[in-house]
């Protein structure tokens, strides 16, 4: 499995997405991706399945191979708060350790500086191994880098080839920080668009794997959900083809303006 290495932590290229996950599925779809390979798991105290991916884990007997993302969710981010919500997460997960606890969304009614030294309290005090960040905006980034008190290694953002992120990624690389691409097939939307698909056809591969390779090729991380174990193994698949240069400019071009799906109007508007 490649590695992306941010800061001296290591995150394996390819997750497991849990959002919407639930219940013994959950349990049972994170179990049967680490026996195919995946070392990567994400989840989300938003997504209320901690406890279910805790068990898939656990089950497939790689718990000291895998890495387990978890987020603490934007209304939680004032360090008391934050704090009780780390250690709740632990316990649901039944694990000894959050391999990487992100920031799930910001809060601007929270000081950064108060979450960022709660985050960095949880990692000196072995409730987590690495923090990170998630839906951070180029500005977020460079406060974070300034007043963090632990290293700072990822920022999970929306990437897929129908969204340009060019900025945020180059302040990711800038400050030495990993990309992760949450929705990176778009949410089903790969399929079925002609480019991916056709790309696809010239490899003998989907036009989902088209967008995860894409993503893969440029050293960023893909976390794809799925609730089929077939598809497990088709997510998977990354590593027996290469895009040409010309391949990935012309994905490049499937890239617009309001490409986004997962809505960011509602962020700023905590109680
Ligand atoms: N940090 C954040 O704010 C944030 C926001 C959103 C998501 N995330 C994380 O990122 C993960 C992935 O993002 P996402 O769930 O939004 O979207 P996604 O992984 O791009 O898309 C998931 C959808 O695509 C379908 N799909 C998966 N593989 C496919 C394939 N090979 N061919 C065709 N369809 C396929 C799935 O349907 P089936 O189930 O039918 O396969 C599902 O409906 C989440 O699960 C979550 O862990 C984080």
């Amino acid at each position: 499995m490649q590695v992306i290495e941010a800061k001296g932590f290591k995150i394996p290229i390819v997750g497991l997405g849990t959002w919407a996950l639930r219940g013994r599925d959950c349990a049972r779809l994170t179990e049967q991706a680490i026996r195919i390979g995946y070392r990567h798991i994400d989840t989300a105290q938003m997504y209320d399945n901690e406890r279910e991916v805790g068990e898939g884990v656990r089950n497939s007997g790689k718990r000291a191979d895998v890495i387990v993302t978890t987020k603490v969710q934007p209304t939680l981010l004032a360090p008391h708060d934050l704090e009780r919500s780390v250690k709740e997460s632990l316990a649901r997960l039944r694990l000894d350790v959050i391999d990487l606890l992100l920031i799930h969304w910001p809060n601007p009614r929270v000081p950064l500086s108060e979450t960022l030294g709660a985050m960095a309290k949880m990692k000196q005090e072995g409730y987590t191994r690495a923090i990170g960040v998630s839906n951070f905006t180029v500005a977020l980034l460079d406060e974070v880098n300034k007043v963090s008190p632990e290293p700072v290694i990822c920022n999970q953002i929306e990437c897929h080839p129908f969204l340009n992120q060019d900025k945020v990624i180059a302040a990711c690389r800038q400050h030495q920080m990993a990309v992760v691409a949450y929705s990176p097939v778009a949410r089903g939307g790969a399929k079925g668009d002609e480019v991916l698909e056709r790309i696809g056809l010239a490899h003998g591969k989907t036009a989902a794997q088209v967008s995860l390779r894409f993503l893969v090729q440029q050293g960023i991380a893909v976390i794809p959900r799925t609730s089929k174990i077939e598809r497990l193994e088709e997510n998977f698949a990354l590593f027996d083809f290469t895009l040409s240069d010309g391949e990935m400019q012309e994905i490049r071009g499937l890239s617009r303006q309001h490409g986004r799906i997962v809505d960011w109007t509602w962020s700023p508007n905590w109680d």
